[in-house]
């Protein structure tokens, strides 16, 4: 066996490279599968070897690329957490990745990296419940202001006049969570830009454009092909894609950001543990299968709610039409609609709960993206936090259910929303 230049790794897809990019068996006993590298720390073979690696650690002199930096600890690196984000970055086709403990700790601790007191936020809501809190809350307290436009076509124009000198970046989840609103990443980027051009030699500005793409996943979308400066994950859903992992990913391109993200990982502690980056190491090899199995999953399952006489409305983008103006935003950013359905039902949260009650194959849960179907009330689950205008601000209402399509036999799926239906 011979290893792959850089050249011809460059050649190859993320799925073939996912069973093997970024790990040498020679290195470990000739193992297939890297083993889980349970240390918390790393022997120097010199006293000078330990002094040059903190130093590089610290961003001190000229930088090897981040693999030859050399191990310390694996609060700061770690061969795991190494393979599962050179992995996650080739999906992308950024630069460089950082994985983290949970989504939150990911979007978390890049907010804190990248803003300070006096500094201000647009976000286009609704955005997860955890984020929202944290920007409500936390950054408020730390004099970070957030302004909220609604998501959709009409978001760029909503942002253009909340823009001001302190404006530092446009928070953007698309698909909205959980309405699946598309917003114009690449609009954002001009407007972004626009008002604050990059410096010579940085691949952002002063505004950045950072897109939590959790709900589309990495293989249907890659919002820095169209713009964004940093990409976040829970990959928690589609890249764990088993509901028995929690963790984040943070990606970017340019590398003042991504030394800010890592400082800031090392200085928070929010990196993930080894066992935790293997388990998402291991969910990589097969995340393109699940994810177009619960594509075509979804399709027919969307099919199916959009012509029942229960469902008032179901918000699916494989289910918009080139006369709908998120249609072109959806052709610009993805190559697939994905699997996350939310719907309508006819009346209000008594019907919803009476749905939800009487499902049998479907796992009444909040989470998403796993092989197992799941279905949850954003109302009163997973956006209670969010205040009355919010919640009116992203739709969620109590006639509001979201469904994330696994990967069982869609038949037996249908069967069970049917008998579900029928109990309303
Ligand atoms: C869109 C989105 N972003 C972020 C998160 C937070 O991720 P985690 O639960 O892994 O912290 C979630 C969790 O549901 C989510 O749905």
């Amino acid at each position: 066996m011979t290893k792959l230049t850089e050249a011809e790794a460059a050649r190859l897809h993320p799925e073939t490279l996912a069973l093997s990019y970024g790990f040498d068996p020679w290195l470990s006993e000739g193992s297939v599968k890297p083993p889980v590298f349970l240390t918390s720390t790393f022997a120097f073979k010199h006293a000078a070897d330990g002094k040059q690696f903190f130093a590089w650690a610290h961003g001190e002199g000229k930088l090897p690329p981040r693999r030859e930096m050399g191990l310390i600890y694996s609060r700061i690196n770690n061969p795991n957490l190494e393979i599962f984000e050179d992995r996650v970055a080739l999906w992308e086709g950024m630069k460089d990745a950082y994985s983290f403990s949970s989504g939150m700790a990911a979007i978390a601790t890049t907010l804190l990296a990248t803003h300070s007191p006096g500094d201000e936020m647009i976000v286009c809501a609704p955005v997860y419940g955890g984020t929202d809190a944290f920007v409500h809350h936390f950054l408020k307290r730390l004099g970070i202001t957030a302004h909220f436009v609604p998501a959709g076509v009409a978001a760029p124009d909503l942002a253009a006049p909340l823009i001001t000198p302190r404006t530092r970046s446009i928070f953007i989840e698309s698909p909205a969570n959980p309405n699946n609103r598309l917003t114009d990443i690449g609009r954002m980027k001009e407007l972004a830009l626009r008002h604050a051009p990059a410096a010579p030699g940085r691949s952002c500005g002063r505004i950045l454009v950072m897109v939590d793409n959790t709900m589309a996943g990495p293989v249907f979308a890659q919002p820095a092909k169209v713009g964004a400066d940093i990409v976040l994950y829970s990959a928690t859903k589609f890249i764990g894609g088993h509901s028995d992992v929690v963790g984040g990913v943070a990606l970017a391109n340019d590398d003042a950001l991504l030394g800010a993200i890592a400082q800031h990982r090392a200085l928070l502690g929010g990196m993930p543990n080894p066992y935790t980056a293997w388990l998402l190491t291991r969910s990589l090899e097969t995340l393109k299968l699940r994810a177009e199995q619960q594509q075509r999953n979804a399709q027919l399952i969307a099919a199916f709610l959009v012509s029942h006489p229960k469902v008032r409305q179901v918000c699916y983008i494989g289910l918009l039409t080139p006369d709908d103006p998120e249609y072109a935003i959806y052709r610009k950013q993805h190559t697939g609609p994905g699997s996350l359905i939310s719907f309508y039902i006819r009346g209000g949260e008594k019907e919803a709960f009476a749905f939800l009650d009487s499902l049998k194959v479907f796992r009444l849960a909040v989470s998403l993206g796993s092989t197992e179907s799941l279905a949850q009330h954003p109302a009163a689950m997973t956006h209670s936090g969010l205040t009355p205008e919010d919640k009116l601000l992203g739709g969620i209402t109590d006639d509001l259910v979201r469904l994330s399509i696994g990967i069982e036999n869609h038949e037996d799926l249908i069967w069970d929303l049917t008998q579900a239906l029928d109990r309303v």
